[in-house]
């Protein structure tokens, strides 16, 4: 299923430093939150071996980029960054200064050889399934002067081999991503994730525990749940029986303190009887759904291999709506998938109206190379794509609008998590993860407080805090 990508370059993942660090590292983040998790989980490995973050690249000992090959010209876009930390390696080389230049995730994984053979000052290309490794890659980059390469998916898995995540990572922060699951086996038609993220594995549900402990410890109230496939989850439970992810749900419950539980991203197959009833028995777990569709009819989900039809998709919302009356659901779309016709789109359409979204991505078909999709007939030209995007987005900004517009005037529980952007606000997130923002202390930052909603604008809401919170 994917997670949700932004497209859009990077999070930059650094602080701005007085200390002059050891080493200083800084990574380059494209793409889903599970490319987030990574960096972070990349910093951890490489900090006992003295590296620190730095703000900007030209500051670093070594850089990483985490790259996302999900949609569009992925690779192209790591070429022209990698074209830009050319020039900071060579700046820095001639003040004596090495720079090791590491390039992680998906495009690594597809296209690594590519990348050493278009950009051979890259010292270290390295797939998502082995970051484990980093600090031994990083001697042997030092020791050989020659590029290192593993893009192979190791018998043993990253999870038992990554340090703990320590609370410091997590520290101030009240909301955290926490990877429970990866990889995936549903081939679908169009997507690189089977290829790039190689099959679907759980970690064992005491690791999530633990981690998850240290997260609330920290300070963390809303944990997201990640992975590829993540309601697929089957994790080794304490006894060798093996846990869904509803059971982990009921369990992480229990954690006092955890008072949001999120998860992403759901396939429709995987979304069992267990885990609907959990949405109906723990309010910790929010009633926002991320459960991508990619289409409405059933002709072109057939060809997209997503294994379940629209209305089996109809009948799952049903169903999660009578267990949770306030869900609220998010989903992707694809336009222009081979061999989709005016009345196939007409069917996305139809199911949009019939289910309601929340929140929406939607994106032209790209072919990805190796996938079954890419070799197929019946391409649907470019225009039409744009046509179709067109429509579909502004059938979903509409709903999206029509969301929101319920919300001004209710009272909704908000988590502050950071100062507002205008002086004297504190900003926070909606149980469906609107932004929020009202006039408030900062010392309310980090608690979950009653508002009411007074306002929507166009990518947040805001709202008053009720009397008795001001004065708390
Ligand atoms: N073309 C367009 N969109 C794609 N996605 C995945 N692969 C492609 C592709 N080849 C979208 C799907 C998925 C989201 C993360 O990205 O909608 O759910
Ligand atoms: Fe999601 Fe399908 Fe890609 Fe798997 S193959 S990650 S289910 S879109």
């Amino acid at each position: 299923m994917g997670q949700r990508h932004s497209g859009a370059p990077a999070i930059m993942t650094g602080t701005p430093a007085n200390t002059s660090p050891a080493r200083g590292l800084h990574v380059i983040t494209w793409g889903c939150q599970m490319n987030v998790y990574d960096s972070a989980r990349m910093g951890d490995v490489l900090r006992p071996l003295g590296y620190q973050p730095v703000a900007t690249p030209d500051a670093a000992d070594m850089i990483i980029l985490n790259t996302c090959h999900i949609r569009d010209k992925a690779a192209e876009k790591v070429f022209s960054e990698l074209g830009r930390l050319r020039k900071i390696k060579e700046a820095r080389e001639t003040a004596g200064q090495q720079t090791i230049i590491a390039v992680a995730g998906c495009v690594a994984q597809a296209e690594g050889q590519e990348i050493l053979a278009r950009a051979p000052y890259v010292d270290i290309v390295l797939g998502p399934q082995t970051y484990h490794r980093l600090p031994e890659m990083v001697a042997r980059a030092a020791r050989a002067g020659g590029a290192v390469i593993e893009t192979d998916f190791p018998a043993e898995q990253k999870f038992d081999f990554l340090p703990e995540a320590e609370a410091p990572q997590t520290a101030g922060n009240y909301t955290a991503f926490l990877t429970i699951q990866e990889g995936c086996d549903k081939f679908c038609s169009f997507c690189v994730v089977p290829y790039t993220r190689g099959a679907e594995s759980s970690r064992p549900v005491l690791s999530v525990l633990a981690e998850a402990r240290r997260m609330v410890e920290s300070g963390v109230k809303d944990i997201s749940l990640l992975g590829q496939n993540v309601n697929a989850y089957h994790g080794e439970g304490p006894d060798g029986s093996t846990w869904g992810l509803a059971q982990l749900a009921y369990e992480l419950a229990k954690l006092p303190g955890l008072s949001r539980i999120r998860y992403m991203t759901s396939h429709p197959r995987d979304m069992d009887d267990a885990l609907i009833a959990a949405h109906r028995d723990l309010p910790q777990l929010m009633p926002f759904l991320h459960l991508p569709v990619q289409a409405g009819s059933d002709r072109i989900l057939r060809a997209m291999n997503r294994g379940h039809t629209a209305d089996e998709y109809r009948d799952i919302v049903r169903r999660l709506r009578e267990a949770r009356p306030d869900l609220a659901l998010s989903s992707d779309f694809i336009v222009g998938h081979p061999g989709e016709t005016d009345e196939d789109f007409e069917a996305t359409m139809q199911l949009v109206r019939d289910v309601g979204f929340a929140l929406a991505y939607s994106f032209k078909y790209s072919p990805r190379p190796g996938t079954p999709a890419a070799g197929a007939g019946m391409q649907v030209p470019e225009d039409v794509k744009d046509a179709r995007l067109q429509a579909l987005q502004a059938l979903l900004r509409e709903q999206q609008d029509a969301f929101n517009a319920t919300l001004v005037g209710k009272t909704i529980p908000v988590l502050f998590t950071s100062e507002g952007r205008k002086p004297g606000q504190i900003a926070g997130r909606s149980p469906w993860l609107q932004p929020v923002h009202v006039s408030g202390p900062k010392h309310l930052i980090g608690k979950e407080l009653p508002v009411r909603i007074v306002e929507r604008l166009t990518n947040s809401l805001s709202g008053v805090l009720e009397e008795e919170c001001v004065s708390a």
